[in-house]
């Protein structure tokens, strides 16, 4: 096993430099929430630590709940301190992070909250400097987002890039409908008050170091791209394992379901990276809209057999990493005779001239025996066995892993001389790991996508046209399922899925790789 070393890089100083935005107000609805505490203040506060925050940069709260500015910044301190890449926070730059986070109490519906919200920033704006420039981050249920853009356009918040002056740019949160028809309402209401440029669709994992370096390692190496197609490839892997279940969000997920929560965004996602065609710029377009001719080309389910290329599941009674762990309809605010999947695997094919006839798995399951997302790229075997009198010709495909999370890294697996006299292979791993090669964590994929969008740059957000491509291509799988008589497998907590899922693939004669 070798390790991969960095090169010392001139460029990284001066990058990180030429990448500091302009200051602007960045206000959150829903900043009594959980996303809020948990991932988007943490975050902030983590670019603040490492100098990547403009200096003025001013962050408004906003939420129903009474606080004041002292115990909002005491609570979100605590947040900090829990949840941050840089915890615990640093007293010299806490002070100076805590000097721009006010808090504006307000109802989504009500016009009075927008008006104090109105007056707080034109304050920041004299105070920091941040100019009229304003980001709304709209970590709200998607029930609100309608009346919230109405509302900032009726109090005149949202200035029309046309017009030039101060931008205004807004964050959603998926998900993003529950459908194709419920996408297309969202998105109508959204073009009702912002212009398409002016919309950031948050996809967290495209926030992800490693996902972002699924573009790298495959259009910055001449090495890869050769064999990057159906002459070489067999077949590819897609896994999204989580061992936590629904945790407290059962009301959601019973609506939502693994299909709706991880599948049709973040999985599609990455097989639109893995699968894409070279962009002729690494810019926000040419980007998207390569990603998007790969979800046009999936292959449609086959009307009327739609479940035949998927496993649907729900996770039972079990055991995860020790713990004994209840079953989903154990789980609050779940129905007793809920037919919601929390595991699927699909099996998809994407018809373009690279990709036609190679299968790309996908699973992705909650209470899955360990917390982990990982591609593999399983190439076609040598096309002649060599070494078959030798040892009856069983060499292994080389696969090309991704580790997405945890663990974050790349390994190439091929078959290797085991020393000695006579000839006999063995599979061995070539192995890059972020942590050994940079020696740090990446950062959150939330600190990232913030300072995109500080910086105006949409390359790592889902545009419109892939949310609705998305749902098209998952519509009518999700009928056929709603439709089926038939309820999801079970599997208890802690294993990898009905058993059904592994008859997917075994009949095939492939395997799913254990990551
Ligand atoms: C979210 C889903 O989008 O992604 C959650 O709603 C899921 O159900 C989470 O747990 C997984 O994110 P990560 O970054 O932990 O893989």
């Amino acid at each position: 096993m070798s390790s991969v070393v960095l090169e010392p890089n001139p460029l990284r100083e001066g990058l990180e430099q030429e990448r500091v935005p302009d200051a602007s107000c960045l206000v959150i609805f829903g900043a009594s929430g959980d996303l809020t505490h948990r991932k988007l203040l943490p975050a902030l506060y983590s670019l603040a630590h490492d100098g990547l925050l403009p200096a003025g940069q001013a962050i408004v709260g906003f939420a129903r709940p009474e606080y004041t500015d002292e115990a909002f910044r005491a609570e979100i301190k605590a947040a900090c301190n829990e949840f941050a890449r840089t915890k615990p926070a640093d007293d010299a730059i806490w002070q100076n992070f805590e000097k721009r986070l006010f808090y504006v109490q307000g109802s989504f519906t009500e016009p009075e909250g927008y008006n104090r919200l109105k007056q707080k920033l034109a304050e920041c704006d004299t105070t920091f400097g941040t100019g009229g420039r304003r980001i709304y981050y709209l970590a709200v249920p998607p029930n609100f987002f309608p009346v919230i853009a109405e509302l900032l356009g009726a109090e005149g918040m949202v200035a029309d890039p046309e017009r030039g002056g101060p931008y205004t740019r807004v964050i959603i949160e998926k998900p993003f409908g529950r459908d194709l028809e419920s996408a297309r309402e969202l998105n109508r209401v959204a073009v009702t008050t912002f212009r398409e440029r002016q919309v950031f669709r948050i996809d967290h994992y495209l926030g992800k170091e490693t996902v972002q370096n699924l573009l790298v390692l495959r259009f910055a190496n001449g090495f890869f791209e050769p064999f990057w197609n159906r002459q070489y490839i067999d077949h590819v892997q897609l896994t999204v394992a989580e061992s936590i279940g629904v945790e407290k969000r059962g009301a959601y997920f019973e609506q939502a379901g693994i299909a709706r929560d991880i599948i049709q965004n973040h999985m599609l996602q990455l097989v639109s990276l893995v699968a894409m065609e070279p962009p002729v710029a690494f810019e926000a377009e040419a980007v998207r809209d390569e990603k998007v001719k790969v979800i046009r080309a999936l292959r449609d389910f086959p009307a009327g057999h739609e479940c035949e290329l998927s496993v649907r599941g729900q996770y039972t009674t079990g055991s995860v990493l020790g713990e004994a762990v209840p079953g989903y309809r154990e789980e609050p605010d779940v129905a007793a005779d809920s037919r919601t999947e929390t595991f699927a695997a699909v099996k998809v094919f994407i018809d373009n001239w690279r990709w036609a006839d190679v299968p790309f798995y996908l699973r992705a399951g909650k209470r899955l025996p360990k917390r982990v997302t990982d591609i593999s790229i399983h190439f076609r075997p040598a096309p002649y066995p060599l070494f078959k009198k030798i040892q009856g010709g069983r060499t292994q495909p080389n696969v090309l892993s991704i580790r997405i999370q945890p663990d974050e890294g790349i390994s190439l697996k091929f078959d290797s001389k085991v020393p000695g006299a006579t000839i006999r292979t063995a599979p061995v791993t070539m192995e890059f790991r972020y942590a050994t090669s940079f020696g740090a964590e990446p950062p959150e994929a939330y600190e990232r996508l913030l300072l995109e969008t500080m910086l105006g740059d949409s390359t790592l957000f889902a545009r419109r046209d892939e949310v609705e491509t998305a749902w098209a291509w998952l519509d009518p799988l999700l009928r056929a399922w709603q439709n089926s008589p038939e309820p999801p497998d079970p599997y208890p907590a802690g294993t990898w899925g009905p058993p059904a899922a592994d008859a997917m693939i075994e009949r095939e004669g492939r395997r799913w790789r254990r990551p």
